[in-house]
């Protein structure tokens, strides 16, 4: 029976469509969904200049952490409109090997991401965190698409 749902967030349009549809299997199923955003900091070391303007991490990283925990809120307000209980995870590294690993944790029965996320190209099937995921989860992973040109 499905119990624990792990929705990933980046913020992203796709990734709240992603959310819906984690919300909707939480009501349906009586789970509880953790949402989950992970603070890139890998990301930001291949910015140009980053290492010779100190500071510059600082802001980024509180920017994203921001970003976090918007999407975070945004996500509580679905699910407590739905009914269906809610945590949040912030966490900090490489968003698909933290994605992973708290897949790891024993009870999440499904994971739940936008096929793409902030990058966003369309014409890419898959973004690099949806692909890594979808290949070493051990979990079912259920991919939502992003919005249709049509919609
Ligand atoms: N930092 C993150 N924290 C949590 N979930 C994430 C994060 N980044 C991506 N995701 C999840 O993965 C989905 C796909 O995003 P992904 O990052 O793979 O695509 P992209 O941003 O378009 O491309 P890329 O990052 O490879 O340039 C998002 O919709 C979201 O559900
Ligand atoms: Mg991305």
């Amino acid at each position: 029976m499905l119990k624990k749902i792990l929705l990933a967030t980046d913020g992203s349009e796709t990734s709240m469509r992603a959310a819906k549809n984690a919300v909707s299997i939480g009501n349906k199923a009586g789970a509880t969904v953790t949402a989950v955003y992970v603070v890139d900091v890998h990301r930001l070391a291949q910015l140009p200049g980053y290492a010779a303007m100190p500071g510059i991490k600082d802001n980024l990283v509180e920017l994203m952490f921001k970003e976090g925990s918007e999407a975070l809120e945004e996500i509580e307000d679905m699910a407590r409109d739905a009914g269906v209980a809610y945590e949040r995870v912030v966490a900090e590294g490489d968003p698909g090997e933290e994605l992973l690993k708290l897949c790891r944790d024993p009870g999440f029965d499904l994971i739940v991401l936008g096929t793409i996320g902030k990058s966003g190209l369309k014409r890419f099937l898959l973004g690099s965190v949806a692909e890594k995921v979808v290949r070493h989860s051990h979990v079912p992973v259920l991919v939502v698409p992003a919005k249709d040109e049509q919609e």
